[in-house]
């Protein structure tokens, strides 16, 4: 049975540690926290409720196994997924401490939400052993994952992380270069900047951008993407034509993105009230399982229609990956 190693065992951690479970893997999981347990225990029982749902070939589960070290951990390891806190002298302390017990052939990949690659390989004994490997929450049920090399990683490493997150069934998307954030976190970040500015200036309520989104773009956007959707509305003459009929709104005054709102006491306190009468009663777990349920109808759903990740779980259902 092949082995992971999961450090850290937070939102992320747990969702990969069930991903690599799923799909046959031995996990040595390891979080310092006594909480990291009883998150884990739910989340993978959570995802074995979901999982097969949406993978048609799922290997026997593997085991869970909780280390009591780190070092013993990552020992055997053939991949090992760094989830610790978004600080980079944890980073840097977590990964020597890797580095310094794990087998040179491992790949180790970072769920780092913002840090480069290079960043993480300062100071390390095998800067070449380390890449970015960013998945989306839940970990179990979203296919991607952002493979983000520095100049130092080799082909051969790149290469292997990217058939080893084949084969848990993800969809790595090995980007050309390493900037702060990767793609799919500068996307949100802009989103989410417009986003806090329109309930600061008053314009609109956090359940009413939710709406706007929901019921609107965010349909169009899972299974279209952004520049498809925007060349479809470009009617028949397609993208050039919705290059030159938007291309004058870019100078107009359209977004706020470059200035930041502060996030002062008056802000937060908005947007927690907001999204509490939002929530309307609805824990943080009923919200997870509303998400879940909403995800597989929707994979469900891409499948039939063998679109967008639909047609990679298609896909794997035909290789039998
Ligand atoms: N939350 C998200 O939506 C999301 C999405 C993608 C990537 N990420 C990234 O994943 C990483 C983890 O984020 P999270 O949201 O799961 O955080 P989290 O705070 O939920 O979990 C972090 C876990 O790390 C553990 N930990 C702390 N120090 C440790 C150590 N020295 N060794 C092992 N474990 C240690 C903590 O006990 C905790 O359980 C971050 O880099 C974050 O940017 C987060």
């Amino acid at each position: 049975m092949q082995k992971a190693a999961i450090i850290g065992g937070g939102v992320i951690g747990a969702g990969w540690a069930a991903r690599f479970l799923l799909h046959g893997w031995q996990v040595h999981f390891y979080d310092p926290s006594p909480a990291a347990l009883e998150v884990v225990n739910r989340v993978v029982k959570t995802a074995a409720r979901w999982v097969p749902e949406i993978y048609d070939h799922l290997p026997p589960r593997g085991e869970l196994i909780i280390a009591p070290t780190l070092a013993e951990a990552v020992a055997e390891a053939e991949w090992i997924q760094e989830s610790v806190p978004e600080r980079l002298p944890i980073k840097h302390a977590t990964l020597a401490e890797i580095q310094a017990a794990c087998s040179v052939g491992a790949v180790i990949g970072s769920s780092t939400s913002g840090f480069m690659p290079s960043e993480l390989q300062q100071d390390a004994l095998r800067p070449e052993q380390i890449l970015v490997a960013h998945p989306y929450n839940p970990v179990y049920l979203l296919p991607i994952v952002e493979c983000v090399p520095s100049s130092v990683n080799t082909a051969a490493v790149t290469d292997r992380a990217m058939s080893l997150l084949t084969k848990i069934g993800m969809k790595p998307v090995l980007l050309k270069a390493e900037v702060p954030a990767h793609v799919g976190d500068r996307l949100l970040e802009a989103l989410w900047r417009e986003a806090l500015w329109l309930i600061k200036d008053g314009v609109a309520t956090t359940e009413q951008i939710d709406d706007i989104m929901t019921h609107g773009f965010g349909l169009r956007w899972a299974q279209k993407g952004l520049f498809e959707t925007y060349r479809v509305a470009g009617g028949t003459a397609g993208m050039r034509h919705f290059l030159e009929q938007f291309g004058p709104c870019l100078q107009w005054p359209w977004t706020k993105l470059m200035d930041v709102p502060d996030l002062d006491d008056q802000l937060i306190s908005r947007i927690v009230e907001q999204s509490d009468a939002q929530a309307a009663g609805r824990s943080v777990s009923e919200l997870e399982a509303e998400r879940d349920a909403n995800l597989v109808a929707l994979l469900k759903a891409l499948r039939t229609e063998n679109a967008a990740a639909g047609a990679f779980l298609n896909q794997l259902a035909i290789t039998g990956d």
